[in-house]
């Protein structure tokens, strides 16, 4: 069990690394968009700069490494719930902290949406309509991202006994959680504040 852990943790990460937004940036305006609008190798700010399409295919690229990440660990795990949970954890750290880019990507949004919803699809779904809600009602993006992570350890826990998911997704949950509060700090402080980027506005950081 020890090898399989091992290896889907290496394989996330290696697959999170893969940072969409950097190499879009590069490919459609041979720029660095980790230097552009909020700084941030993500969907949102790959809306801000280069706009919807993109924007779409980065979102749904980023999800997908998330996705693919716990596949290989639930197949590689045989069972041990560690496997996926952990797979699923490296493909957000590649993400954020890409080894092919310098270590420097994004925060994880769409990435941990790919992983919690395949871990706990219902409970993902739930935190989703709250978070997309929250998104519409205000245009705060990362107020939507918080409030998805925040809410996946509390949906979780109250899907658990239905669904049968073991302890380690609900330690996955808040181990994500806490790593995306660290990853939006400056996110959290624009909103405190209300200066934070509202959907649309072209404005950086
Ligand atoms: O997760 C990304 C989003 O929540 C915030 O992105 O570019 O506005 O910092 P950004």
């Amino acid at each position: 069990m020890g090898l399989a852990l091992l290896v889907s943790i290496i394989i996330g990460y290696l697959l999170g690394s893969v940072s969409f937004s950097y190499l879009i940036g590069r490919k459609l305006l041979k720029l660095d968009i980790r230097t552009m609008g909020s700084g941030n190798a993500g969907a949102t700010n790959t809306l801000r700069i280069m706009g919807k399409g993109p924007a779409i295919s980065v979102l749904v690229l980023d999800i997908l490494k998330g996705i693919i990440a716990v596949w290989i660990g639930v197949w590689l795990g045989d069972g041990n719930a560690w496997v996926p949970a952990l797979a699923g954890l490296a493909a957000i750290l590649g993400h954020n902290w890409p080894i092919y880019f310098g270590f420097r990507g994004g925060k994880g949004a769409a990435t941990t949406i790919g992983v919690i919803a395949t871990l706990v699809l219902i409970p993902a779904l739930t935190a989703g309509v709250i978070a997309i809600l929250s998104i519409v009602l205000t245009r705060y993006v990362s107020l939507g991202s918080l409030l998805f992570v925040i809410l996946t350890p509390l949906t979780t826990w109250l899907f658990m006994n239905h669904y049968d998911y073991p302890i380690e997704y609900i330690y996955l949950t808040l181990a994500v959680a806490m790593l995306s509060l660290w990853k939006h700090r400056t996110n959290i402080k624009r909103l405190a504040t209300g200066t934070e980027n509202k959907l649309g506005s072209k404005k950086g950081a």
